[in-house]
């Protein structure tokens, strides 16, 4: 597969670049311009003074990230940067540097400052904390602090800990603090930011819902011009969105396909079919391959196996489907930009870890890809799924893994097997939704292990089959933790399950964090 232009480029907006000091801090401060209607982009320490001139940013913002500017091996910034009349706000390492590097100082602090500390403003607060209250939280993780800060800036708050919690020297451009304004605890933080787009760099707000979906659209139809395109859709919010985006870029040149595998969730199938094909008027093909997955999957009890079957039998069905669109060049995948970062791709650049393509297709598979969300964070998509028309279920969707089901059947996966978690799963997520905690969740499902235990239901001794239910919060899914639900909703859940679902006669709660466990249990 060949990879096309990315569909949506930062270009016609005023940009903000955040160097990549540590990852976790730069994707939530480049969410965080966006929020203030700015575009971001994150680019790495290693970014030279040209490459920045030749973007013509508004402002750069250099992210948190090592505990010390003297930590050996601790990254630095090309100095000529600083000479490029930019607008440079540093954030708690990022200030450190700039104060280490023009000529200010940055010493041990006795004991380091982590977590909650109370900031006082000093005089008029300069730029960014002007008319903020004298005295307010924000948010520490540092071991050295400020000492001085660039020769000709002026200090304008402290901490106990931190002579230097904020310094600026606005003709310079050049804006630093020790704090994190990116983080929820700093009560001010998103007003310090976007302080410093709008006073500190001029940037005026362009990013929007209508401009990135007025953006995507224009460059998906110069992208695909008169040729046909192709989407899977997975049930998931990203194929989703990708496909609405898509269409309304190139109305019937678009075809979305979905197999229907046996093992998807109750009734998205029939869900997706409704809500792209009619309601959207979308040119749709529905494979339904479930006899195919389970003849391939019959006797097979090994979990990287089953990956391995479902996967090929996927490639199997979409090839099928795409004989009824030969004249296709174009696939449209939902790669969004936290997928573009973590691969170490730029946005410039394609490789994409291969767990994200769809279903994971292979490579020889001769398409030109279409990418309209590649430079969008997942709260961006939502938004932008919602202003397209889609609905509330699907924007909203908790993330499913691409081989479905097979994952939670625990030993052979039978179509008998499937039927069953489906009816749990959809329990569970039922009662989940009718408790008002769908969102809350990052994921809650249903689990059949292959062991059989006693029971007694009526009169009757029973020998059947337990059901785990799994419900965990996350932000990311690589960690998490397991979701303390109130009692009545999982008591709910237990007693509809046993009382609905055919051969289950118990109900367990999986309480076990990622790590040492995961969110799926294969
Ligand atoms: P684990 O189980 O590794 O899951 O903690 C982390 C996240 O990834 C999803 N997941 C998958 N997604 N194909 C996918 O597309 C897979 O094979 C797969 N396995 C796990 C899982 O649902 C969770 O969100």
């Amino acid at each position: 597969m060949t990879a096309g232009a990315a569909a949506v480029t930062g270009r016609g907006f005023d940009t903000v670049l955040v160097v990549d000091f540590g990852a976790q801090y730069a994707q939530l401060i480049a969410r965080r311009v966006r929020e203030c209607e700015v575009y971001s982009e994150i680019v790495p320490a290693s970014i030279t003074a040209d490459e920045i001139a030749a973007r013509r940013p508004a402002g750069v913002i250099l992210s948190g990230g090592p505990a010390s500017v003297h930590v050996e091996g601790a990254p630095i910034l090309d100095p000529e940067i600083y000479g490029l009349e930019v607008p440079v706000l540093g954030i708690c390492y990022g200030a450190q540097l700039i104060a280490e590097q023009l000529g200010g100082s940055v010493g041990p602090n006795a004991r380091g400052e982590y977590g909650r500390a109370e900031m006082t403003v000093a005089g008029t607060g300069g730029s960014l904390l002007e008319g903020l209250p004298a005295s307010q939280p924000v948010w520490m993780s540092h071991f050295d602090a400020i000492v001085e800060p660039p020769p000709g800036a002026t200090v304008t708050a402290s901490t106990a800990a931190s002579p230097v919690a904020a310094f600026e020297d606005p003709d310079r451009g050049l804006y630093g603090v020790q704090f994190h304004p990116e983080v929820e605890h700093t009560l001010h933080g998103l007003q310090v930011i976007e302080r410093f787009l709008r006073r500190g760099c001029g940037a005026r707000p362009s990013w929007s819902m209508d401009s990135i979906i007025d953006a995507s659209v224009a460059s998906v139809r110069d992208q695909v011009g008169r040729g046909r395109a192709i989407c899977g859709l997975s049930g998931g919010v990203d194929s989703a969105v990708a496909a609405a985006l898509v269409h309304r870029a190139i109305g019937d040149q678009l075809t979305c396909v979905l197999v229907d595998t046996g093992l998807l969730r109750l009734d998205e199938a029939d869900q997706v079919q409704e809500t792209f094909g009619r309601h959207f008027g979308m040119d749709f093909v529905r494979v339904d391959a479930a006899t195919e997955f389970f003849g391939a999957l019959a006797g097979i009890t090994e979990p990287e196996t089953k990956r391995k079957v479902v996967g090929e039998q996927f490639i199997r069905a979409f090839e099928r489907a795409r004989h009824q669109v030969p004249d296709a060049g174009f696939l449209v995948q939902g790669t969004l930009y936290p997928d573009v970062i973590e691969s170490g791709a730029t946005t410039h650049s394609s490789t994409i870890k291969s767990h994200h393509n769809v279903g994971g297709l292979p490579d020889d598979l001769d398409f030109e890809l279409v990418e309209p969300l590649r430079l969008l964070f997942k709260d961006e998509v939502r938004a932008v799924g919602a202003e397209l028309g889609l609905p509330d279920e699907i924007v909203h969707r908790q993330p499913f893994p691409g081989p479905g089901l097979a994952v939670r059947i625990i030993g052979e996966v039978t179509p008998e097997a499937a039927a069953t978690l489906r009816h749990a799963d959809a329990i569970v997520r039922e009662e989940l939704r009718t408790a008002g905690l769908e969102r809350e969740i990052w994921q809650s499902f249903a689990v059949l292990p292959d062991i059989r235990t006693v029971g007694v239901m009526g009169d009757e001794r029973t020998y059947g089959r337990p059901v785990v239910i799994r419900a965990v919060t996350s932000s990311d899914a690589m960690t998490a933790d397991w979701a303390r639900l109130p009692h009545d909703v999982l008591e709910a859940m237990s007693s509809r399950v046993i009382a609905e679902v055919p051969g289950v006669n118990r109900v367990v709660y999986d309480i076990t964090s990622k790590p040492p466990a995961t969110i799926e249990w294969e």
